[in-house]
């Protein structure tokens, strides 16, 4: 780990100059010259494990049995990035996202295979680009036939249905389908792939989930289904590794293929999955603190101890969540410590008062492959999607194949 990481913080600083470098042409050379002496970037970095995301992908096609799989990389591939996520799930059949700009993205970056559009067209002035870069398009509103019923391709349109089961978000109801069906089906720019559905609930067990259970938006599902005899896509992460009765031709996992887990209090690992991203800072600064003494905003934590004070290179606009308590476990010294203090915007304080060895530049693990994003998360009153999602721009990431 500390060897990987040393090496990606390196290249992190190569990646932070030459980035330096694009916004500076123009600059008379002897300020160029002065740029290049900038000293190193923070010494933060996330690294992403492009293995981890193949083979979690393969866990995924072993659930899916026949079914495709369409690997879900909206939100920059939950964090990941969209070109690795390229790479990562090249096996897939195809990709769901949400943005034009992703979906171009994927396209420049050489994806051939289908890439579905979750939320369909937002305007009709999305139609273009749809028809352009050959996307399939989720229709889940009347508004959105009329736009496409106004419009003339170069080649039908791709088109999922989307049927409201119960989310009770987006989609026809059951008892409109076939309409809406009907109405497509009479475009001639326009081909109907799927019929499709999310679920509410498919991270609970049926027996505990109520109304709104798998069981209830299935038979929801059959219903909407009776005017159609085609292919239909349902399972999210959850549906597909905790509820093997959810059929379908097609499966649409995201947060399983990143190695976090779809239900809260059960390990991604004990679904065989491997954390993609890591999260790494090294310590900037260490103290001694007296007992009765606090630390941070809002004095939120204080010594009972004599501590000794550990400050990482890591904040709440790096994406570490502000809400982090008190005993967040954080890796360093090869083992867990507790957080101390109110996360700030650059910085986090640690107790290394058990680890004496530990000491300024060493590395730290935030999430990774010692401490499941997921149990940061839970710390957080939260799930490891949003942190995932949320790793800020400015944190430099390389790459582990
Ligand atoms: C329509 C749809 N399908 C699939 C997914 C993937 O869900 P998950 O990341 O829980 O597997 C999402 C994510 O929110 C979604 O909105």
């Amino acid at each position: 780990m500390e060897g990987v990481a040393g090496d990606g913080l390196a290249k992190g600083a190569g990646v932070i100059s030459r980035a330096l470098a694009g916004t500076c042409a123009g600059l008379p050379d002897l300020m160029l010259r002065a740029l290049s002496c900038l000293p190193m970037p923070r010494p933060i970095l996330a690294t992403i494990d492009l293995a981890a995301l193949r083979h979690n992908l393969a866990v995924a096609r072993r659930h899916a049995g026949a079914r495709k799989v369409w690997a879900v990389v909206k939100a920059n591939a939950y964090g990941h990035g969209i070109e690795r996520a390229l790479r990562g799930f090249a096996d897939a059949d195809g990709l769901a996202l949400l943005d034009l700009d992703e979906a171009a993205r994927a396209r420049e970056g050489g994806w051939r295979k289908p890439v579905l559009l979750l939320e369909g067209l937002f305007t009709a002035d999305d139609l273009p680009a749809i028809d352009e870069l050959q996307l399939t398009a989720v229709i889940h509103h009347r508004a959105q036939i009329e736009m496409l019923a106004a419009f003339r391709p170069r080649a039908p349109i791709d088109v999922y249905v989307k049927v409201d089961t119960g989310m009770n978000r987006l989609g026809f109801a059951p008892t409109e389908t076939s309409a809406s069906l009907a109405r497509l089906a009479a475009l001639p720019g326009v081909r109907i792939v799927a019929l499709m559905s999310h679920f509410a609930n498919a991270d609970r067990d049926d027996a505990d989930a109520g109304p709104g259970a798998v069981s209830d938006q299935l038979r929801a599902f059959e219903a909407a289904c009776r005017s159609w005899s085609g292919p239909c896509c349902l399972a999210n992460s959850a549906a597909l590794l905790l509820h093997p009765q959810v059929g379908g031709d097609a499966v649409r996992p995201g947060i399983a293929l990143y190695g976090a887990t779809p239900m809260a209090g059960r390990p991604a690992a004990s679904f065989g999955l491997k954390p993609a991203m890591s999260l790494a800072a090294r310590v900037l600064s260490v103290r001694m603190l007296a007992a009765g003494a606090s630390i941070g905003y809002g004095s939120r934590w204080r010594a009972r101890r004599s501590t000794r004070i550990g400050v990482l290179a890591c904040g709440y606009a790096d994406g570490y969540p502000r809400v982090a308590p008190d005993g967040t476990p954080v890796w360093i010294g090869g083992q867990r410590v507790p957080l101390v203090g109110r996360v700030s915007m650059d910085m986090i304080t640690v107790d290394l008062t058990d680890v004496p060895h530990v000491d300024v530049g060493a590395e730290a693990e935030l999430w990774g492959a010692h401490i499941p994003v997921d149990e940061v998360a839970e710390a957080c009153g939260t799930v490891g999607y949003e942190l995932l999602c949320a790793l800020a721009r400015r944190v430099p990431v390389a790459e582990r194949n």
